[in-house]
This record gives C-alpha cells, sequence and structure tokens, in this order.
C-alpha cells in the first residue's frame, strides 16, 4: 500500500479531489475491509499516534466509526464531548483544539454545526507551524467528505467488489433527492459525483433545492441537472441517495407539512418503478422513517444499501487516518 502520491495535509472539503487520489482512498479502503474481515481486525499503522475526536454537534455513525478505526489502526482515542467539556465553562473552540494539542494529539476528527470551523482549526494550526492534521466531521451546511467518501466506496464495491475505482460510474445514473439546501452530505457528494462521469441528477423542492445548485455542475467532469419534481431525477436511476429532512436546520417554515413532502419527494417501492431494474437506494442516516423513505424500504437489503454504508464508514475512515497519518505497513 503505498501514499506516495498522497498530498493532502488536511480533509476539510472534497472541492479539489481528483478521481487519482478518489482511487487510493477507494484502493486503501478495500484494502482495509479485507483486513476487518480477519478474526484479527488490527494493523500497527498508526501504533503511538493520537487521534481526537472533537465532536461539537451529535453524532452516531461518525464519530464512533472514527473511533474504531483509529482503534483498528491501533492508534490511541479521545473523545470529546461538549456538555461535560470545559466550554461551559467559557473555552473557546480554538483553546480546546489548542489544549488537544499539547496533549500530543496528531490528528483531529472535528464535527460543528456552523460551516467553517475545521477550516479555522486547520489555518490556525497551519499558521503556528503544528504538525497536527485536520478531518471535517461534518461541518453546517459545508461538508462531510468522509461520508461522501463512503457513499463513493460502497457504490464502487457493489460494482466491482474486488478492484473498486471511480471510472466505474460512468455512465450510471445517480438521483440526490431530498433536503439538499441544508445538506453538507450532498454537497461533498456533489464533488465526488460530478468528478466520476455519472450523471447526477437533484431533486428536491424549490425551496430546499435553490436554482443556484446548478452552477454546482459547471466545468465538471460529469453532467449535473436540478430538478423541483421527483420523476424525472428516478426516471432510469441506478443509485438513488435519499437525504435526511433536517428538521433542526429549518429556521424558516419551508415545507407545509411533512405529509406533504412524502407525498411529493418521499422514496417509495411505487416511485423505484421509474428507476433502471435493480436500483440501490442509500441514505446517511439518521432516517426520518416514513419522511424521505418508507419504512419498509429502508429494512429492505435487496434495495437498501444503508447498513452497508455504515460498514463502509469503518473502512474508508481508516483509510482516511492512514493517508494523513503518513502510516506504513503492509497488512500482513
Ligand atoms: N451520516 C452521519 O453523519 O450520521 P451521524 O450524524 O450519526 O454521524
Amino acid at each position: 500500500m503505498s501514499t506516495n502520491s498522497w498530498t493532502h495535509r488536511h480533509i476539510l472539503s472534497l472541492t479539489e479531489f481528483t478521481p487519482k487520489e478518489y482511487n487510493i482512498i477507494l484502493q486503501t479502503a478495500a484494502s482495509f475491509q479485507e483486513v476487518l474481515g480477519r478474526r484479527m481486525k488490527k494493523v500497527p499503522a498508526l501504533q503511538g499516534q493520537v487521534v481526537a475526536n472533537l465532536f461539537f454537534e451529535p453524532s452516531t455513525r461518525t464519530r464512533n466509526s472514527f473511533e474504531l478505526a483509529a482503534k483498528r489502526l491501533s492508534a490511541d482515542t479521545l473523545n470529546f464531548a461538549p456538555g461535560t467539556s470545559s466550554l461551559s465553562k467559557g473555552e473557546t473552540i480554538l483553546d480546546t483544539a489548542m489544549t488537544y494539542l499539547a496533549m500530543g494529539t496528531d490528528m483531529m476528527v472535528i464535527r460543528h454545526r456552523d460551516a467553517g470551523v475545521p477550516t479555522a482549526i486547520a489555518s490556525a494550526m497551519d499558521r503556528n507551524g503544528y504538525q497536527v492534521r485536520i478531518l471535517n466531521a461534518g461541518d453546517g451546511q459545508h461538508e462531510h467528505p468522509s461520508q461522501a467518501l463512503l457513499d463513493l466506496f460502497t457504490i464502487c464495491k457493489l460494482l466491482n467488489s474486488t478492484e473498486p475505482r471511480i471510472e466505474l460510474l460512468e455512465g450510471k445514473k445517480i438521483a440526490i433527492v431530498g433536503d439538499i439546501l441544508h445538506s453538507r452530505v450532498a454537497r461533498s457528494n456533489i464533488w465526488s459525483l460530478t468528478a466520476s462521469g455519472a450523471e447526477v441528477h437533484l431533486a428536491g423542492t424549490p425551496t430546499l433545492l435553490p436554482k443556484y445548485f446548478a452552477e454546482f455542475g459547471k466545468n465538471r467532469p460529469s453532467k449535473l441537472f436540478v430538478h423541483w419534481n421527483i420523476e424525472p431525477a428516478l426516471e432510469k436511476a441506478d443509485f438513488v441517495m435519499t437525504l435526511r429532512l433536517q428538521k433542526e436546520r429549518m429556521s424558516q417554515h419551508l415545507l407545509p407539512s411533512l405529509r406533504e413532502y412524502h407525498q411529493l419527494f418521499g422514496i417509495t417501492r411505487d416511485r423505484l418503478k421509474l428507476c433502471q431494474p435493480g436500483v440501490k437506494i442509500l441514505h446517511p442516516g439518521p432516517v426520518n422513517r416514513g419522511v424521505e423513505i418508507s419504512s419498509d424500504l429502508m429494512d429492505d437489503s435487496q434495495l437498501s444499501l444503508i447498513s452497508q454504508q455504515v460498514t463502509s464508514g469503518i473502512a474508508v475512515r481508516m483509510a482516511l487516518l492512514y493517508l494523513l497519518g503518513g502510516g506504513k505497513t503492509d497488512n500482513g
């Protein structure tokens, strides 16, 4: 496993990632997924390194899978929970990060409800010459790079289980449906999928899918389409990504009711008849059952990749920590 072509110091956004870099992540993750299938699921790649999970906003999947990924790589882990931290005594976020740095942290995995916090911390660390690496674990409505990368890995593994690579998506149609306005997952997925050669179709109500999203497709290898009704997005789609309706981020009343939203944009068995036979559904979780997706579809393992996405998250996050940590192992 070679890290020679890896140049990113931090992972804050996918805007600048190239197909070659996506393939490094996919191949590294595939190699770690093989490790995770063994009886001994640990490698010594990051032995002696410290990974701090600084989650200023709640998380189940991302926080736990980064923690497990770090442990599988033999790193030491520190977990921060805002409710029991000195934030409540007025400590700033940057001083919190500096405190973890002073304890010898090598990599910080940061989630915050405001866009830009991981980038601001990375800039402050770089300015002061600190070697710490920063991973954005989801910041406001900006980006969620590791989620988009695990989505990409899940899809590419399905298309070729032994050699997942981004070129497998060429000519595929992928629909991203729902609350795109508030979704950092959608933004990161738009960057990765429009680098792939897939056709990307966004669908949502005009209040949840502003017209300016069409600009995201400019000068990208893939075509990007914006739809304010669901049918053209689903028609002959190979993959459908549905997104959580982010009730907590809706400051204005952008929807008449959840029931009407489900009627207009909910993913149901009936609607999936428009898609390619063999269509697969993805959702980053957590799910509002019966709102963005019907409850029975979520549990249908023939159609839903939701559990595989969570499982993929561990191998993908191992790959990201490994690449940023400059770890060397033959996985043997
Ligand atoms: N998909 C995702 O980010 O889930 P969590 O909020 O549980 O981490």
